[in-house]
């Protein structure tokens, strides 16, 4: 649909709307195909790059290198680049397979997706995954990607110059404590959320060709500061050391991170860890993908797209990712610390203290380009997220992309300001378990087994294979009908009893002689119950703590609640969907 065209609904009064919805559904399929279809990438590079950073975003700085920490550094990459060729490959392939099929069908986002591969009506509602997911995940998210312009202004007006390790780690504290904080912009995190949103919502409103422009400038400009900091983190060696940790030395960091050790490979908590990072950074099980690869020409190769985009993240993720934050702040701070620190706080509350040794003008830099890389990961990312809801609306009731953005935007907002305000009553951190970890196991696991076994593996091979400028090894075949979809089962179910204490051996020991399977508070059935809280509540005296761990008990259900609100109103959506198209039909075959 061409901007005027999309115009011209968005403006049409209200009162035309029941005639606009039944003329534009009620053409004759391939015309109605035609009136939605006709918007795709401009070029292959552009699609790349899209999808690139789609994939590539803070999951690849923020998150990687602290999961690869936890997990015991060397121990992680193995089963970390095993994930990602039997799991991250095959779930690509098959979303862009999807993806590039449903869209020839003039569907664009995943409850019709799935609807067309199969018969059964339930499937459809699987779909929903694929527009929730991205909402909700975009409502978080783009509350860390608003932490980083903020960060970019403050390392340009140089507000971390000549402050202490505690007053910069005190800044973030302060910035995200909304009605106390005193980091200079009364309520500065609402201020920059809602800036981040309305400037995602325009480019969103550009359409496709706004999202790869935003791809074609973020995505160099992101590789060009990666490399600089990489550099710096590669060859700070031990210049960093300093009287207060003589032995610190950036190299202790990166053969933390690259000294492969085989033990792990036995540790189904590793495998866990690194299952979630691969689904995560590469955007599988969320139905992004699936949605930037209906827009892809039906003639158009995917196979070897879907290879490119993956490995293009999986370099920034392994090579840069991994370049960065932990040999800096080995570096200066020693591995020791590094271990005992590592999370979210080392990227915002330390990388601006550790730059400011840089100097003036180089601290100043430093901080664009870290905070700037960041800023580029994660509006590539956030943008991708807008695209389903979009889709969806276009295909089902017509929305033209002003119209799509514009809700996008609203909605985030509404789901997001809690995110901001409750922040660390937890509702943020609800977010990511529900949305951004288990729905996408969920959704993989569904879509594998659709792809595999419902719509066949013979024809979905076909499709994979059509148009392609790869050689698809065939061993693939038999991995995506078989191994992938027992992987998710067992990742899937790992998440879902995790053992106490994450301690696997043990846990089957006790099982095999009769002493039970006693569930870790982190398995998703105990987390159901909100179990961890209420016996932290059960054990604290101090009526301070107690206020406090009641409140977060109270803001977790209201964000499930939130969640589960969102899910359902996107599912009835759908279901009213589904009946204009059976009234469509029957109205065209009258
Ligand atoms: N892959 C992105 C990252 O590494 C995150 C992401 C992109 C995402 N698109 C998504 C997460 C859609 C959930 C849903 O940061």
């Amino acid at each position: 649909m061409d901007g005027g065209h999309a115009l011209l609904i968005i403006c049409a009064p209200s009162s035309m709307n029941t005639f606009r919805g039944s003329f534009y559904l009620g053409l004759p399929e391939p015309d109605r195909m035609s009136a939605v279809q006709n918007e795709s990438w401009g070029t292959r590079v552009g699609l790349i790059l899209a999808m690139a950073g789609n994939a590539v975003g803070l999951g690849n700085f923020l998150r990687f290198p602290v999961q690869a920490v936890n997990n015991g550094g060397g121990a992680f990459i193995i089963p970390y680049l095993v994930c990602f060729l039997l799991m991250g490959i095959p779930l690509l392939w098959i979303e862009w397979s999807m993806g590039r099929f449903g869209g020839r069908n003039g569907n664009h986002s995943t409850p019709f997706i799935l609807d067309t591969m199969t018969k059964r009506a339930f499937w459809k509602y699987f779909g929903v995954f694929g527009i929730f997911t991205n909402i909700a995940v975009a409502a978080y998210y783009c509350y860390i990607e608003s932490w980083t312009m903020s960060y970019v202004w403050h390392s340009i007006v140089g507000t971390f110059d000549g402050l202490s390790q505690t007053q910069v780690a005190a800044f973030f504290t302060s910035y995200v404590d909304i009605g106390h904080s005193t980091t200079g912009i009364p309520y500065e995190a609402v201020v920059f959320y809602v800036l981040c949103l309305g400037l995602n919502t325009w480019i969103l409103s550009r359409g496709l060709a706004g999202v790869e422009k935003a791809a074609k400038i973020g995505m160099p400009l992101l590789i060009l500061f990666g490399v600089f900091l990489a550099l710096r983190g590669l060859t700070l060696g031990t210049t960093g050391a300093s009287e207060e940790v003589p032995t610190a030395s950036a190299w202790d960091g990166l053969n933390f991170l690259w000294t492969p050790q085989f033990e792990s490979l036995s540790n189904p908590k590793v495998w866990l860890a690194a299952a979630g990072q691969i689904f995560f950074t590469l955007s599988v099980g969320m139905g992004t993908i699936h949605c930037y690869a209906a827009y892809v020409k039906s003639k158009d190769d995917i196979a070897l797209n879907a290879v490119s985009a993956g490995f293009t993240n999986e370099f920034v993720e392994v090579v840069l990712g991994s370049l960065i934050v932990i040999p800096i702040a080995a570096g200066y701070l020693g591995l020791d610390w590094v271990k005992e620190n590592a999370g979210f706080g080392m990227a915002f509350q330390t990388m601006p203290f550790l730059f400011e040794k840089w100097g003036p003008f180089l601290s100043a830099m430093a901080g664009v380009m870290w905070f700037g890389l960041l800023f580029f990961a994660g509006i590539t990312s956030s943008l991708a997220m807008g695209t389903p809801w979009m889709g969806f609306m276009r295909d089902e009731f017509g929305w033209g992309r002003i119209k799509g953005a514009l809700s996008f935007g609203l909605i985030v907002l509404v789901l997001g300001l809690p995110t901001v305000i409750f922040f660390q009553e937890g509702v943020f951190d609800e977010y990511d378990y529900w949305a951004g970890t288990v729905a996408l196991v969920v959704f993989a696991l569904a879509e594998t087994i659709l792809f595999s076994w419902v719509f066949g593996i013979d024809r979905g091979w076909k499709e994979l294979l059509s148009g392609s400028d790869l050689r698809v090894p065939t061993a693939y075949k038999f991995i995506i009908k078989y191994i992938t979809p027992l992987l998710l089962l067992l990742v899937f179910l790992g998440a879902l009893f995790t053992p106490q204490g994450n301690e696997w051996t043990a846990a089957f020991q006790s099982l095999f002689s009769g002493g039970g399977w006693t569930l870790d508070n982190s398995s998703i059935i105990k987390t159901i119950a909100n179990a961890g809280l209420h016996e932290q509540l059960a054990a604290a005296t101090d009526p301070a703590e107690m206020t406090r761990l009641q409140d977060r008990l109270f803001y977790t259900n209201f964000a499930r609640v939130i969640l589960t609100l969102t899910f359902a109103g996107l599912a009835l959506l759908v279901y009213v969907a589904a009946l204009r198209r059976i009234q469509n039909t029957t109205s065209t075959a009258a």
